[in-house]
């Protein structure tokens, strides 16, 4: 693992998942750009974290805040190595609860945040001739889980931008997707229902870490779980749909 001098910004930050890549790299001798809306919480990490690195609060809604906020780094610091994009919104409900304004601001956050951030980076990359750009969907994104929307839409949607990004840019721009499965953080502290193999943000991090400078297009674990979820996913409709609605039927028990 190689990130000496490197320029990383790290996009939701201030919790689970992305605080814990932070302190990955961090030790590693790389600078970190760390955005989120929270600033205080950016700060507080900052803080315990060795070496000099910066606080960008943002929200990745903002058209606006990404772009200025891109356009700094990039004329403060000369150049912008990897954009890890983990920023997301979720809360667990039935599709006949959920509120539109909600959906709205899911999508904003999910997968138009994605949009902004690729639009703001593509031409700072191109004019480097050398980047990486990361984003964090989910394995709710792989086929449609009950009781995961718009969450699961959000995600769905964000692969399938990741996956014709990587195919629309130049080589030297390097596209990694991270579809992650069950990790203990805020956001599945909300599930009231039992997550198979759910790992800690220490070690989604250190997945994270190493899939950043290995070949595979998708950084997924774990491995034992996302396979399962992949199987699934592929499944013709008539057996994809009796697996859902069994999970459907055993959170409605439940609850
Ligand atoms: N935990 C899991 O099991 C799991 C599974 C699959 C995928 N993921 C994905 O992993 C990523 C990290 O999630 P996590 O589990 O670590 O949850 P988390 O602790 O809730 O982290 C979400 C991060 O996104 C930031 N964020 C939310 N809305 C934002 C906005 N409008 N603008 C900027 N930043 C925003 C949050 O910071 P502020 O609130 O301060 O803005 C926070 O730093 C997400 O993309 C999530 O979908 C998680």
């Amino acid at each position: 693992m190689d990130f000496q001098n490197e320029n990383i910004w790290i996009i939701g930050a201030s919790s689970g998942i992305g605080e814990a890549t932070a302190r990955l790299l961090a030790p590693e001798g790389a600078t970190l750009f760390l955005s989120a809306r929270s600033e205080d919480k950016l700060r507080k990490l900052k803080n315990t974290l060795r070496g000099n690195h910066y606080v960008h609060p943002l929200d990745v809604s903002s058209r606006d805040d990404v772009f200025k906020v891109a356009k700094t780094i990039k004329e403060k610091h000369g150049r912008i190595d990897r954009i890890i994009f983990l920023a997301a919104i979720y809360e667990p409900t039935a599709i006949e609860e959920i509120d539109p304004a909600f959906a709205e601001k899911t999508f904003k956050v999910n997968m138009l945040g994605a949009l902004h951030l690729t639009q703001a980076l593509i031409p700072i990359l191109e004019t480097q001739k050398k980047g990486q750009l990361v984003f964090c969907a989910s394995v709710a994104g792989y086929t449609g889980l009950p009781y995961g929307q718009p969450y699961g839409a959000s995600k769905a949607a964000l692969i399938n931008f990741v996956e014709s990004l990587a195919a629309e840019v130049e080589d030297y721009i390097d596209i990694k997707l991270i579809n992650p499965g069950f990790v203990k953080t805020a956001l599945t502290d909300k599930n009231d229902f039992d997550m198979p193999m759910r790992i800690e943000p220490k070690e989604a991090a250190a997945e994270i870490v190493k899939g950043l400078n290995q070949k595979p297009f998708e950084i997924h674990f774990p491995k034992k779980f996302t396979y399962v979820m992949k199987l699934v996913a592929a499944l013709p409709y008539f057996l994809n749909l009796a697996i859902c609605k069994t999970i459907a039927k055993k959170r409605k028990e439940k609850a």
